[in-house]
């Protein structure tokens, strides 16, 4: 089963539009069963992934909001509907930016319940691309409650989107 919408498709979209520089260092936060994590190093980039219960050995157990690696250790951080299910969106994001290289890039696939440039400009990035997936999340999770393994049984009632970004962690004087 797809985790996201989109599945793989939606992934390399991600990884392409970031425009990663070749071998990065790249963390998956809520990396699941890891495929993403395989994805990342089938192209060269230094991937590794994190999730509270992780379904594959290519992902190691940790909490992303207290993920467990130093303020700016990666270039590049991707999390594909998983901010939204840890509860703490806008936590996640604060903790993405801290593991940020400066000018280090977010590649963010999420639901949100509110217009996602406020949380996301208030964690510090600037946001360098956003596409709108909600049409596909709706019919994604339509299907999902209809085989009874929805992402996440805690979504609010009321309108949600589905969207596709890419961040900046702002660059600081004299660096990058
Ligand atoms: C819908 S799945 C998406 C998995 C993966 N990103 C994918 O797209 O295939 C959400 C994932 O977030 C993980 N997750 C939720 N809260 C988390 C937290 N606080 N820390 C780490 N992982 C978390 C869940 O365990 C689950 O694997």
């Amino acid at each position: 089963m797809k985790s996201h919408p989109g599945g793989e498709e939606q992934t390399r979209r991600l990884i392409e539009l970031a425009a990663l520089p070749a071998g990065a260092a790249v963390l998956d936060m809520g990396a699941g069963a890891g495929e993403t994590v395989e994805l990342l190093r089938s192209l060269g980039f230094a991937a590794r992934g994190i999730d509270l219960a992780p379904r594959s050995p290519a992902v190691e157990q940790g909490d992303l909001l207290r993920a467990p690696f130093p303020d700016g250790s990666f270039d590049a951080v991707i999390s594909q509907c998983a901010f939204f299910v840890s509860g703490d969106q806008s936590g996640a994001l604060r903790e993405a930016y801290r593991l940020l290289k400066s000018g280090g890039k977010l590649l963010l696939s999420d639901v949100f319940f509110t217009p996602p440039e406020p949380p996301v400009r208030g964690a510090g990035f600037e946001i360098l691309f956003s596409e709108d997936w909600t049409a596909l999340w709706k019919e994604y999770y339509l299907e999902a409650l209809w085989r009874g393994d929805a992402p996440c049984c805690d979504i609010p009632k009321g309108r949600s989107s589905y969207r596709l970004l890419i961040g900046r962690k702002e660059k600081q004087d004299g660096y990058l």
